[in-house]
Formats: structure tokens, sequence, C-alpha cells
């Protein structure tokens, strides 16, 4: 299950209502950067390191190499679930394997973000960038590294991160670094007490049983590290591929390639965005959508469906299956755009090009809207026609079924479409 856009597409809700079809739910990349909001009844879970299927009984979660885990981020949200009754020493799987995000890596990410200035990420500044650095350079320290001669692995690295704050950043972190590291050494305390193994065996062990594995994506495909709209991406690989290497699976053993998307698009942190709206339609959005990051806040941009880019998510993933989500932020619009190509140089184009630069203007067409609250319907049949149109022209259009339409937050606002 991949975001086909700049994330926030919905991932955590569409988890949380495909786990009872699975057996393992398995997180692949990514680490608190994320944010994944599930409604469930009466109440609203965010997840920044923990699989979305946990509040589904007997499946079993796994947290894979691929991830990078804050052990303070982790303390809170294990805090956080278990005031649902959730416990899940018994049903949570860490990989040994999964890099740790140190205290200094988070002030890696300030002091690199105040660096830049004006040409600043837009980084989450959860130490996401630096820890990914030290992986590729083959510096960084990993869960399993917790249990043999941790403090002198810690010590040491800790160290050259101070020396590139001092010496290289000139970036005084004296105030916030005391008490942070404090509260990280209990943190792996709290890690240390669940199960932390090679989740690789696991996972493999599961498929060999025929089990029904759900790898949930975190960021989305234009964040990618390699295809996303870089330098404004993250560090790691958001797309299918990534769920191989981050969880240990070969590729053979993928099977059907769920991508989802919103009606419209989203955008939080610096970096291009052809369809972004700066007028009253984009703030309709924001607001209806309830459009501010679920991990830092911030608002998101808004902007028009971007079929340019969905396209070159949905052939970069090989989806098998759409998922449409929010749908129901677009109820109030007269009419609604949809891009269908970039005019470059005088060229229009569908294909994603090499860098998307203030010379790439989005083409439209305008689709009526349908004006109706979609938020009360529970069935394909009671779809307005205008819905029904908008759902075809995209399926037409990218040549992908939609099979499901989210129409509001919370987990029973979900519709299965037929053919
Ligand atoms: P994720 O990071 O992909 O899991 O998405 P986020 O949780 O960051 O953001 C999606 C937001 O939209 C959350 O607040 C969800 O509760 C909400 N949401 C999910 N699906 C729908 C939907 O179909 N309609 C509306 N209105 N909100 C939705
Ligand atoms: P979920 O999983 C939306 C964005 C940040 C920034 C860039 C790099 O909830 O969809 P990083 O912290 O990785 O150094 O930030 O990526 N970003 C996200 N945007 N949803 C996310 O996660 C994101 N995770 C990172 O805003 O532009
Ligand atoms: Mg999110």
């Amino acid at each position: 299950m991949l975001g086909l856009q700049w994330g926030d597409e919905g991932k955590g809700k569409i988890v949380d209502v495909l786990t009872p079809k699975y057996d393992v739910i398995c997180r692949f990349q990514g680490g608190p950067n994320a944010g994944h909001t599930l409604e469930i009844d009466n109440f609203k879970q965010v997840l920044h390191t923990i699989p979305s299927g946990i509040f589904r009984k007997d499946k079993m979660n796994v947290i894979g190499n691929g991830v990078v885990i804050d052990p303070i981020t982790f303390e809170r949200e294990i805090e956080s679930i278990s005031k649902h009754g959730v416990d899940l020493h018994k049903t949570l799987y860490i990989s040994k394997k999964a890099h740790l995000i140190l205290p200094t890596h988070r002030l890696l990410d300030a002091a690199s973000e105040e660096a830049k200035g004006a040409t600043k990420i837009g980084s989450t500044l959860k130490g996401i960038g630096p820890t990914y650095r030290d992986k590729i350079g083959r510096e960084g320290l990993r869960v399993g590294d917790l249990f043999e001669n941790f403090s002198e692995k810690y010590a040491v690295r800790v160290q050259a991160h101070k020396d590139l704050l001092d010496k290289y950043y000139h970036f005084d972190y004296s105030a916030q670094f005391a008490e942070t590291e404090k509260e990280w050494m209990k943190a792996i305390e709290v890690l240390k007490t669940f199960n932390i193994v090679d989740t690789e065996h696991l996972i493999n062990e599961s498929l060999a049983e025929n089990k029904a594995v759900l790898a949930e994506g975190a960021q989305g495909t234009m964040l990618d590290i390699d295809f996303g709209s870089y330098p404004f991406v993250t560090s790691s690989s958001t797309i299918c591929a990534g769920a191989c290497t981050g969880l240990g699976v070969a590729p053979n053993k993928i099977g059907n390639v769920y991508g989802i998307f919103k009606a419209y698009c989203t955008r939080v942190g610096s970096g291009p965005f052809p369809t972004e709206l700066f007028d009253e339609d984009g703030q309709n959005m924001r607001a209806v959508g309830r459009e501010y990051g679920s991990t830092t806040g911030r608002p998101r941009r808004c902007g028009w469906l971007d079929l340019v880019a969905l396209k070159y998510s949905i052939m970069l993933n090989g989806v098998t299956e759409l998922i449409m989500m929010k749908a129901d932020v677009l109820d109030q619009f007269e009419t609604i755009k949809i891009c269908m190509g970039y005019e470059i140089n005088g060229e229009v184009t569908d294909k994603f090009p090499f860098e998307l630069n203030d010379g790439v203007k989005p083409e439209f067409v305008e689709l009526p809207g349908w004006k109706t609250d979609l938020t009360q319907l529970t069935s394909q049949d009671e779809f307005p026609e205008e819905f029904n149109n908008y759902i075809n022209f995209i399926e037409e259009q990218v040549g992908i079924p939609i099979s499901i339409a989210s129409v509001g937050p919370n987990r029973a606002q979900t519709i299965l479409l037929g053919d």
C-alpha cells in the first residue's frame, strides 16, 4: 500500500480498513516524519512509527529494517496506544537492523536546515536525513547494537556529531541536548522490552505459510529519494521496490499493489507543486479537508489533482488497484479541475520531467462538480452521476481501476466500488 502523491494521502486510514484481510502489517521505510491518522468510532490516533494495523486484534505488526526509529517518539506512541487497552509486547516485532535516530541526528537536521536558509527542504526536523546519511555512510547504529557495547558505540557517534555541530555548523545545542539525551536513554530501555528480531525471517516464514502480508508505505512517491522532486524529498525509497529492501522480501513475492491518492493534491514543506492553488479554492480545500500536518501541524499546500504525477507514480510502483481518498472535500465545488499535462517550453507533455521548475505550467480540463454531501453515502448506488464521471474519467486516463473511494476520515466512511 503506497502513497502516490506528496504524502498524507490517508495511508493510515486505509491500512486500518484493509487489515482484517491480512495477517501481518509492516512498515518498511521512513520514521517519525510520518503521521498516519486513524479515526475509529469515537477516537483518533496519529501513528508515527508503529504500523496502522494495531487496532485490529490478532495481527502481527512489524517495523522492518528500512525504518529509522526514534526511541523517544516510539515510547510516547506506545504510551498513547496503551490508553486504548492495546499491549504491543506480544504482537509487535522490531527489526534488529532498523537504524536508530540519535538525539544528535535531530540537532543535525535543525542545523542543516538553518544553514540552508531560503533553500531549506522544509524537513519535519525528526532527524530523518542525518540518520539515513549515517546508514548509507556505514556509520549508523542499529537497534541490534543496543545489546552489545552500546555505550561505547554511542559515545563515538555522538562525539562525531557534536564535532560537526560545533565546527562545521557552529550550532549551539547546549540548551536542548542534556535533557533530550536523558529522555532518549530512558526510552531505549522501553524499546528493549519489545520483540527485537531479524524480521526478514519472520516475514518470509509468514509468506511461506501462505499468510497475507501488507506493507504500509510512509511519505509518498513524489517524496522518494530517487524519483521525487529532488532535493525536496525525504531520504528513503518510498516506492514499491523500497518494500523489498526495507523488509527483505524478494520482488517476485509482491502481489497486489494498492496505490492511494487524494481526489486533489497536497504538499507540506518546500519544493515544486505544479497544480498548487493560492486562491480561495485552495483555502477551501485546506479548511474542509483539515489539511494541517499530522506530525508538525503545518498548513498543507493544496491544489488540483495532477494526472502527470499520478501516472508517473503508478508506473514506478506497478500499481494494480487504486484507492481514492477525500473526495468529500470537493463536495462544494461547482467545477473540478484535473491537470492532464505540463506545458514546458511551449510543448505539452504528460511525461513527468527531470525537474519541476517554474517553466512547468499545468494544463487543466474542467469537470462538473457533484454538489452532494458524500460523507453520508454508504454504497456506490447512491453516488451522484458527476462523481461517477469523475471516477471513470481518472480510471480511463490512468488505465487502472479505482477499487475503493473514501468519503470521510472514519473507518466506516469507506465504499467498495464495483466494475
Ligand atoms: P497519511 O499520512 O497518508 O496516513 O495521512 P494523514 O493521516 O497524514 O492525513 C490524512 C488526513 O485525512 C487525516 O486527518 C485523516 O483522518 C483524514 N482522512 C482520511 N481519509 C479521509 C476522507 O476520505 N475524507 C476526509 N475528509 N478525511 C479523510
Ligand atoms: P506521511 O507518511 C507529508 C516531507 C517534509 C519535507 C520533506 C522532507 O504522513 O505521508 P523529512 O522530515 O523526511 O526530512 O522531510 O518531506 N514529509 C512529508 N510530507 N507526509 C509525510 O509523511 C512526510 N514525511 C516527510 O514536509 O518537505
Ligand atoms: Mg501523514
